[in-house]
């Protein structure tokens, strides 16, 4: 080589490897930053994450298709950002580590705002109130927490029904820890509960409505003030995104739209 054809070479070299890392870097950059309305608007697609046995909030129908009131609230969202939703299917527990591992754009799944989930994810402004019930086969009738003595529980992990469980069954030892039965799925919960494995499951009670109008042989025994409200999880780093989605929700809540999805979801039963 020559001296100029060297100095070419040089150069085209370090032309090269500037590119690559800066190309190499942008990539990483891209993977960890947090979702913004933008970087979702780029991508065009909002990824919701959500645990889809929680009916009517969240459910696969006959289709095969995940439907429901907090889908189509995720469709308004979508919507507004202009993007195609995407669904993707998890269970509960693992719903806050897919939102901060960025799977997941945000949660919506029947998720109630609570303080401890406060600390690692922010919640947008409720959009449904809830508490917890009992339901059993129709086989054994409970009116109260003192009928449970001793009897089998089912719960879903990660849910605040069952940290109520553990609060006020275990902790005060109305059941021994062993007789509390932990379920990644809902859906598992209740097969237990056919089988006869449990007596009785803690879930939200607009669920426990809606199962013991579709699940056969299942009733809804009492109901247990808790207070809860339901928020849409978002990563602590999205404030835009997180505006988004409360002007969304304060859009449908003053439009009348988000009652016409509660009439359309529960119907009048
Ligand atoms: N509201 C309860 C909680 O936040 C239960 C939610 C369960 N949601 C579901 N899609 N399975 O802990």
């Amino acid at each position: 080589m020559s001296k100029v054809e060297r100095k070419w070479f040089y150069l085209v070299f370090a032309v090269l490897v500037v590119a690559i890392v800066a190309y190499l870097g942008y990539n990483i950059y891209q993977q960890q930053v947090y979702p913004t309305v933008t970087s979702i608007k780029n991508k065009g697609v909002l990824v919701v994450g959500t645990s889809a046995d929680f009916p009517p909030f969240e459910y696969v129908n006959q289709s095969g298709a995940i439907v429901g009131l907090d889908i189509d609230i995720a469709n308004a969202i979508a919507k507004e950002l202009g993007v195609k939703l995407v669904v993707k299917d998890l269970s509960f527990d693992a719903l806050i580590s897919a939102l901060q591992g960025k799977q997941v754009d945000l949660v919506i799944a029947g998720m109630t705002i609570t303080p401890e989930r406060s600390k690692v994810v922010d919640f947008s402004v409720p959009y449904y109130n809830a508490s917890q019930a009992v339901i059993s086969l129709t086989t054994q009738k409970f009116s109260g927490v003192n009928d449970l003595k001793n009897k089998k529980i089912g719960v879903q992990t990660g849910t605040t029904g069952e940290s109520w469980a553990e609060d006020n069954l275990v902790n005060t030892s109305v059941i021994p820890e062993s007789n509390l039965f932990h379920y990644d799925k809902l859906s598992d919960a209740l097969l237990a509960l056919k089988r006869g494995d449990i007596d009785a499951i803690i879930i939200d009670e607009p669920v426990a409505r809606m199962f013991v109008r579709t699940v056969s042989g299942v009733q809804y025994d009492f109901g247990i003030y808790t207070g809860e409200q339901y928020g849409i999880a978002i990563n602590k780093d999205s404030k835009d995104l997180l505006n988004l989605v409360n002007t969304v929700i304060n859009n449908m809540k003053n439009s009348g739209q988000l009652d016409s999805l509660v009439q359309k979801w529960f119907g009048s039963g």
